[in-house]
Formats: structure tokens, sequence, C-alpha cells
């Protein structure tokens, strides 16, 4: 196993070792996913593409979305995935699924991990503690500047500019019950010219995520991401 690099930007994703770990069996049967969603849905794609090219040895079985008619329900149902609800939304209540049903779901279904991919609500602490160290999301940001509550969509990408940064990206980070905390399994770094617009920061930092994402989703399902003693997140590519 080597690290997992990426070119021009040898280090970017992780912390360096020297020794590659043992990793035991390699899981052979497909992962079960669940990605949770609440916009267009464009990283949903990204990861399904990727499963359905086998670069994930994963399958997505449910989506999960607050929003039963945003982009990403809508791809889910026109590729016949399973999608369910949650929370309960006000104009909608009835379709809805509570904290406890919502497990009980992705355990029936049997998923393996989550993925949020532009979900906008809190993963209640039930969640998080039934799938540890098996939920992941995406930020389009470099965590832990520019995350946390009030930190989504173009707002991150209107902060980054007014900061005067030179670097944005995405983080794909494991999730605990605070917005953009958990520890970050990899980054990608995109250059940021200071007459970058939001939008055109926000096209860079989209156009990495859909190859990032996919990327650690793909180490997750091979058994190639493992822990340091201190619990960061190591990912490995195939030697
Ligand atoms: C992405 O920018 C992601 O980083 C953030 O929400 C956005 C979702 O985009 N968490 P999409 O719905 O996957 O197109």
């Amino acid at each position: 196993m080597k690290l997992f690099k990426q070119d021009g930007c040898r280090w970017a994703r992780h912390s360096c070792m020297s020794l590659p770990p043992v990793i035991e069996d390699s899981p052979t049967e497909k992962c079960r996913l669940a990605i949770f969603v609440s916009g267009g849905g464009s990283n949903l794609k990204s990861i399904h593409k990727a499963c359905m090219d086998e670069q994930i040895n994963g399958e997505v079985a449910v989506v999960v979305s607050n929003l039963p008619t945003c982009g990403g329900v809508l791809y889910a149902q026109a590729h016949e995935i399973p999608a369910v609800f949650f929370p309960k939304a006000k104009a909608t209540p009835e379709i809805g699924l509570s904290k406890k049903q919502l497990i009980s779901s992705l355990q029936a279904l049997e998923i393996d991990f989550i993925l949020l991919a532009g979900y906008l609500k809190l993963v209640p602490k039930e969640v998080v503690d039934a799938y540890p160290r098996k939920i992941l999301n995406v930020h389009p940001a470099l965590l832990p500047a520019f995350g946390g509550k009030g930190f989504y969509g173009m707002r991150v990408h209107k902060a980054v500019v007014a900061s005067g940064a030179r670097y944005s990206g995405p983080t794909v980070h494991f999730v605990d019950e605070e917005f953009d905390r958990g520890p970050i399994l990899a980054q990608q770094a995109v250059c940021i010219s200071p007459t970058d617009t939001p939008k055109i920061v926000a096209r860079k930092v989209l156009q990495q995520e859909h190859k990032l994402y996919p990327e650690c989703v793909a180490a997750l399902c091979s058994g190639r991401v493992t822990w340091r003693a201190d619990g960061v997140p190591i990912i490995w590519t195939p030697s």
C-alpha cells in the first residue's frame, strides 16, 4: 500500500507515514451506501457513476433527503434508487421518518456507510453513534477554516473570497455530532486568484469534489482507510 497522493500536491491529502499498514482481508462484497442529499445531487451522481463503473466496491442502496423534490431525489428516482425522507418536512410530514425509523431503515437495508453529499441538516447523535467511523461528508472548503454552522453553499465561497485566501478546495471528513468538525480524511487544494468570484471558486471546488469524494469512498469500501492512534484517519492507495 502507498499513501494516497495527488499530482502536483504530493502530501496535500494526508500526513506522511513511512510504514504501510497491515490491512486485514479487503472486503469483497459490495458495500451498501446511503447517500444523504438536500441539493442538486452532483456528488450523488459522481459516486453512483463510480459504483456503476466499478471504481467503487459499493452500491447506492438508498438516498435520504429532507427535501422530497430536490435534484438529488429526482436523480435517485430516475435511477431506481429508493429514497426516504428525514427529518419530517413541515410541508410533507406524512412521508418523513422519525430518528428511530431512520436508524431502523438503515439497519434493515444493511447500510455499511453513510455519505453526506450536500445534506443541510445536522445528523442526529443517535445516527452518528449507530455508525461510528462510518459517516463521511464533503465540505467545499479546506477545513477547519470556513466550516461550521451557517457555512454552506455560496456562503462558504463568499467567505473564502472575502478573506483573500489563495487556496480553497474540498475536504472529505468523518462526521461527528457537530457541523464540519469530524476527523479529516482527505483534502484537495485548488488555487484561487484574487480576481475569482465566489461563483468561479464554487465551480473550481465542485469539479475537484467529483474526483476526491469517489476516491475516498473507493478507499473506504476497499478497506484502505486506517486510523492513527490519536484518531486521525489515513487513506492509502493500492500498491
Ligand atoms: C457541495 O459543494 C458540497 O461540498 C456541499 O454541498 C454541495 C452539494 O452539491 N456539502 P451537490 O448537491 O452534490 O451538487
